[in-house]
């Protein structure tokens, strides 16, 4: 197999909630199948950054949106061979901020906002188009590319999830307490899926796929497998 896409453009949708192995699984499939990648929760991320650093208040709408608009005309990813993804706003790498705890308290309410939502889903189909490409979200296969080529869904037990994310942070440098970091998945897991405008939920055509006893690269293993099944690589 060689995992070359055998259509001319290949998209792979990939949701699911806080640390299910959304980011590795996306950036190895990336590499692996040389698809480009495209993380619209740091597009979220990065209108909640700028807010932040603004010193904006949460609940006007107006400001937000106007962040979030501007984020559309300056918002840059970059995936070279051997790295992690960049995220640039404008000439400013802003990789590191837009993960910040002070970024992930305020995102999911800065992300409940429909004209916020209407913005990024505007970015990500740009970002998407006419372009064989991963694209990793919450509502990737539901509302941003329906019509992707395949649409996964990860999933994992809130108590696991929260334990990956508190050896990412650490090996980061970021103290932090295991109650702090599981308090903050639940919160984000709550206003996620109960929002109005796309909330998180798996799209009904969407495999889903439990990640609490596989490896990151086996999971990928498993889609690249699924991909093939359906003959939409070589
Ligand atoms: O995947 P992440 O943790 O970087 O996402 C951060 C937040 O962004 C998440 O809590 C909700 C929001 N988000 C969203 O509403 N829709 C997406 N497609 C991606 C992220």
């Amino acid at each position: 197999m060689s995992s070359r896409p055998a259509s001319d453009v290949l998209t792979v949708a990939i949701d699911g909630p806080a640390a299910s192995g959304k980011s590795t699984v996306a950036l190895g499939l990336a590499r692996r199948l040389g698809l480009a990648l495209v993380d619209s929760g740091s597009m979220y991320r990065g209108v909640t950054l700028l807010a932040v650093e603004r010193g904006v208040d949460l609940e006007d709408e107006p400001a937000l949106v106007e962040i979030a608009c501007e984020l559309t005309g300056s918002f840059q990813l970059e995936l070279k061979d051997g790295e992690t993804l960049r995220v640039f706003i404008g000439e400013r790498e802003v990789t590191e901020e837009i993960r910040m705890p002070v970024v992930g308290d305020a995102v999911s309410i800065v992300s409940e906002i429909p004209r916020v939502r209407e913005e990024m889903v505007c970015l990500q189909r740009r970002m998407a188009s006419d372009r064989s490409a991963v694209v990793e979200g919450r509502d990737i296969g539901t509302t941003v590319l329906p019509d992707a080529s395949l649409k996964i869904y990860l999933e994992a037990p809130e108590q696991e999830r929260a334990s990956r994310r508190l050896l990412e942070l650490q090996a980061r440098g970021l103290e932090i307490s295991r109650e702090k970091v599981a308090s903050e998945i639940e919160k984000r897991d709550r206003i996620d899926s109960s929002r109005e405008v796309s909330p998180l939920r798996p799209a009904p055509d969407a495999v889903l796929l439990d990640t609490s006893e596989s490896t990151a690269a086996e999971v990928e293993d498993m889609i690249i497998g699924l991909l093939a099944d359906r003959g939409l690589i070589d």
